[in-house]
């Protein structure tokens, strides 16, 4: 049995912003996120551009920005982590690969910032040798170790902050967006290296946009909507007409994966000023009804899978399984379900909201990703 490492449970995270005036409000980016990683198993988290993906690593290491609000808990080995702990375990039991290089400290030499601060020559020594060996795993020569990290390609510098999150042999890795940016074979060497830290019992999540990223190597995947995790999947969910994926915003990202016949979900996702006051799915929900536009669904726990929609309510999986597609094997009669082609938003916008959203932005003809485009409203 695998020992869990990583619960994340219940968290929110929300900054105080002005708007009219001296007004305030808490604008949560992230609200009651639910997640749980063990020992040789890769987690991928999956959001949009600007969804809170950094923030949950940064809350996981304690390094949120100085007024976040960070609610609920952050528990590894089953044990509540203080701001205390995170500072302890960070750099040793858990490891954070940054999303930007620019956590290199530019005026420092590679080989040094990778070793960090020694209590002796001994010590010192004992790291060297040992940066090295794991730099060479990782194709990186000993010219790299006196270079400065504006001398790295986005490969190599990619490869250097992989090999220093490995340097203390740590049990789990988070890993914030690793493949932007990247030619397709370093994508490919850097999916390699979760696969080898897998194997080697190391538990990842696995922090992406990219939704091929994800389904080449997670063992589970869940998916960030406006804030709140929707759906966790099984990998093999991802599969055949994606019958097994359960939230209808899972289905449609399935659905439009070029493979998939591209079939874009219309409409696009609201964020964080913008959420309904129910379901944050609401507004482009095909199979909603009336409570759905009053209340928020909690993520219901079905063992390996969890998913945030009412439908599912008081459901086992094989239930869910056996259930022969009609809405009123669900409870929910046909006549209530909705037809988006006639119906007008009933999105419930707050004030002054800050942000606009553009929700799944296909890139080229191979591969998908959730993105969005963030605009001031100049308010
Ligand atoms: N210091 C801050 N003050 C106020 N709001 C912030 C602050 N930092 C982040 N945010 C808000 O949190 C949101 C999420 O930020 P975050 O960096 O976690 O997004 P992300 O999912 O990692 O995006 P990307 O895919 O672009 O890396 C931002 O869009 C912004 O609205
Ligand atoms: S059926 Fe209701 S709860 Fe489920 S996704 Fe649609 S709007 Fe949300
Ligand atoms: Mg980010």
């Amino acid at each position: 049995m695998m020992e869990k490492l990583l619960d994340v449970e219940n968290v929110s995270i929300s900054f105080l912003q002005y708007t009219k005036g001296l007004n305030q409000r808490d604008l949560k980016v992230i609200t009651d996120l639910t997640l749980d990683i063990s020992e040789g198993e890769i987690l991928a988290v999956l959001g949009s551009s600007g969804s809170g993906k950094s923030l949950l690593a940064h809350a996981i290491f304690g390094i949120l920005p100085e007024n976040a609000n960070l609610n609920g808990k952050i528990k590894y080995k089953g044990k509540e982590l203080s701001q205390e702990d995170k500072e302890e375990l960070s750099g040793k039991e858990i490891a954070l690969i940054p999303q930007s290089v620019n956590f290199l400290d530019p005026l420092m030499k590679i080989s040094d910032q990778a070793i960090g601060l020694t209590k002796s020559d001994e010590e010192r020594k004992e790291k060297k040798l040992k940066q090295r060996e794991i730099f060479d795993h990782y194709n990186l020569g000993e010219e790299v170790d006196d270079m400065y990290p504006f001398q790295l390609s986005g490969g190599m510098a990619r490869r250097v902050l992989v090999s220093t999150a490995l340097l203390s042999d740590p049990k789990l890795v988070v890993a914030d967006e690793p493949t932007p940016g990247l030619d397709e074979k370093t994508v490919q060497e850097t999916l390699n290296h979760f696969r080898h830290m897998k194997e080697d019992g190391v538990g990842v999540l696995l922090i992406t946009h990219d939704i091929h990223a994800a389904l080449e190597v997670a063992d589970r995947i869940g998916i960030f909507y406006s804030g709140y995790v929707i759906e966790i999947a099984k990998k093999e969910d991802f599969s055949g007409e994606g019958e097994n994926l359960l939230h209808p915003y899972t289905k449609s990202l399935y659905k439009a994966l070029p493979a998939n016949g591209f079939e874009l979900v219309k409409g696009h996702q609201p964020l964080h000023g913008e959420i309904p006051n129910g379901c944050p799915f609401y507004d482009r929900c095909e199979m909603r009804f009336d409570r759905c536009a009053n209340e928020r669904p909690e993520l219901l726990d079905l063992g390996e899978k969890k998913i945030r929609c009412f439908k599912y309510e008081g459901l086992s999986i094989e239930d869910i399984y056996n259930y022969d597609g009609s809405n009123d094997d669900l409870g929910i009669k046909e006549s209530e379900s909705v037809d988006l082609e006639n119906e007008d938003s009933n999105l419930t916008v707050e004030e002054d909201s800050p942000i606009s959203i553009d929700d799944v932005a296909v890139e080229g003809d191979s591969s998908i990703s959730v993105d969005v485009a963030v605009e001031e409203d100049g308010a």
